[in-house]
């Protein structure tokens, strides 16, 4: 009997670590959800779902950021409109304003690394030259 109750024990701590940690994983596991006649390549949206999309959406609790940046809702948005978006995110991971530092501080896994810059910034720049028409 004391033997049972020290194995019940055991896996009950073993469930509430793998639970924490599935919790701090938070920001991995959220998808953007596929956006139909956006274009936004396979390889683009990985970098969104993991590093941005987690603050940038319809129940972001941040509201700061979803009025600011919502992806949910960039279908929608009138082409002038969509430029502008694009506009602002090839700014900010250029200059580094993306994710926020504290957020960075608090979850490193959020950092983008040099080439996911590039890659975000190249997609945001070309598909404003796609929707100028030039
Ligand atoms: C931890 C939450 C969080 C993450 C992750 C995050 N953002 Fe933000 N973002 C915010 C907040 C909050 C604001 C509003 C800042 C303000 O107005 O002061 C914002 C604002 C923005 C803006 C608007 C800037 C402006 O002033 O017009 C853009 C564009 C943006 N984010 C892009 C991104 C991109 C791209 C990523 C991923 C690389 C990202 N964000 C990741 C929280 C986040």
């Amino acid at each position: 009997m004391k033997k049972q109750g020290v194995i019940f024990i055991a896996i009950l701590f073993m469930s509430v670590t793998l639970l924490s940690f599935k919790y701090t994983r938070k920001f991995v596991n959220d998808a953007t959800p596929q956006h139909k006649g956006l274009n936004i390549p396979e390889n683009v949206k990985v970098i969104i779902d993991n590093k941005c999309y987690d603050c940038h959406n319809n129940k972001s609790k941040s509201k700061k950021a979803k009025t600011k940046l919502n992806f949910d809702k960039l279908p929608s948005l009138k082409t002038h409109k969509l430029i502008g978006k694009l506009d602002n995110i090839s700014e900010v991971v250029t200059e580094g304003d993306m994710p926020p530092e504290k957020a960075v501080k608090k979850y490193p896994q959020l950092k983008l690394t040099k080439k996911e810059v590039t890659t975000l910034k190249n997609w945001a720049d070309n598909y404003i030259k796609e929707l100028s028409g030039e």
